[in-house]
């Protein structure tokens, strides 16, 4: 019988902004013993200061420090989880991988995100997609997909509705969105991999094609996977029709800043995913799902838990209200406990427990593999002017 208490060594690479919730989450796990082994990231100063700040380790290799951990934490811009992760999996040990999970980010020297043929786009991730899953099968460890809107409590309750009421879900409509990506990597397809399909759709896609699963396991004992995909996307603040006044981010490179997509299932139900980087307001985080017996909405930002008028916004300077939100003056959804309602805590201790009984966390490498074949099918189908195109169901 696993040991459930035992002592799980995480370390950590990059040490940015994942990197930082990443760590907060995992000083609130309970029920395994987390010991933080250390962080290694290559931009130096920035790995000094947040190992200094959280009193933990500063590594100078990747590999020094996977051989002191247990479980490595993969916090680091997308072209580089596929070679991350599979050092990590070589040493037979977990890791836990940020979305997007992997994809295609270019052929080097003179690519552009904006000319490339999606076809080979779509090849290329599903090769980098086959490298992480072969990696997988011949370790003794495994593959956690950070897809935090799995774990948000509004998604692991409507899992609970599903299983206990056999429900058919028929329709799913969802979003993320919000004003731009803080990231230097963010706007630069080969680093990014794309756009907000890559960057946002990625959530509610990935909480969409968990709860199909779900259905499937109940109803026929495998899940429910994606068959197709039509897609569309735009690049409004590129183009010279937009007029910029100042409040929504600019400056990408090679990639889109809106994308829709409707996806069918094999079952013949369908999903509908939006994301953008053209929404004020603060992030805008929601799922609709109608089934045969219920319908839910899971609004994970904003939602109305607290609501507070602030009339003069310096009062709140040093106070968090929500992720993204342009200001504090007024009328603000506050969420009073943001990495909790987006799942990041939960998600962390589902990966912490994992470990530490050898066993497969609820987002896994299936559920990842899933997410980026139909974004990548996403992609040719916007090329075609949403042409609809069969997601590859294995790679
Ligand atoms: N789940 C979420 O809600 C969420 C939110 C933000 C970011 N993310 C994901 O987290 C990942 C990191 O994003 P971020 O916002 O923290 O980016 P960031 O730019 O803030 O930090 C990236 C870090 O990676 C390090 N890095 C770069 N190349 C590296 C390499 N080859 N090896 C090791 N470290 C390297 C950098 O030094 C930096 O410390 C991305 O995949 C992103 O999509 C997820």
């Amino acid at each position: 019988m696993s040991n459930p208490m035992r002592v799980v060594r995480v370390g950590i690479v990059g040490s940015g902004f994942a990197a930082r919730f990443h760590l907060e989450a995992l000083q609130k796990v309970y029920g395994v013993q987390v010991e933080l082994t250390g962080v290694y990231s290559p931009t130096e100063q920035n790995c000094h200061k947040f190992a200094q700040e959280n009193n933990i380790k500063a590594f100078h290799d990747l590999v020094s420090l996977v051989d002191e951990s247990d479980v490595v934490h993969v916090c680091t811009p997308p072209s580089t989880h596929e070679e991350i992760g599979i050092v990590v999996l070589r040493q037979d040990k977990y890791v836990v991988i940020e979305k997007p999970f992997t994809g295609y980010f270019g052929s080097g020297k003179n690519f552009s995100g904006d000319s490339f043929d999606r076809q080979t786009g779509l090849e290329g991730a599903a090769q980098s997609v086959r490298n992480l899953l072969n990696a997988e099968a011949k370790s003794d460890g495994c593959i956690c997909y950070a897809e935090n809107w799995v774990y948000a409590p509004g998604i692991q309750k409507e899992k609970e509705i599903i299983e206990k009421t056999g429900a058919q879900i028929i329709w799913m409509h969802g979003e993320e969105s919000h004003s731009g990506s803080h990231s230097p990597y963010y706007g630069i397809w080969s680093h990014s991999g794309g756009g907000s399909i890559m960057g946002k759709a990625v959530h509610p896609l990935g909480a969409a094609l968990y709860l199909k699963q779900i259905e499937g396991m109940v109803s026929q004992g495998r899940p429910i996977r994606p068959a197709t995909v039509t897609a569309r996307v735009h690049f409004v603040t590129r183009s010279e029709q937009f007029r910029d006044v100042g409040f929504i981010k600019t400056g990408y490179t090679d990639i889109e800043d809106f994308g829709s997509m409707h996806i069918v299932f094999e079952d013949g139900m369908f999903a509908d995913i939006f994301a953008s980087e053209l929404v004020l307001g603060g992030v805008h985080n929601w799922i609709e799902i109608t089934a045969n017996n219920h319908r839910t909405v899971v609004n994970i930002n904003p939602n109305n838990s607290m609501q507070s008028f602030n009339p003069k916004a310096s009062q709140f300077n040093d106070i968090y209200v929500v992720e993204k939100i342009e200001t504090k003056e007024g009328w603000s959804s506050i969420s009073p406990d943001e990495d909790w309602y987006t799942g990041y805590q939960s998600e962390v201790q589902d990966f912490c427990q994992c470990a530490a009984s050898n066993t497969i966390p609820q987002s896994n490498s299936t559920l990842a593999a899933d997410t980026i074949l139909t974004i990548y099918a996403s992609y040719c189908s916007a090329a075609a002017n949403g042409k609809e195109i069969k997601i590859p169901t294995s790679v």
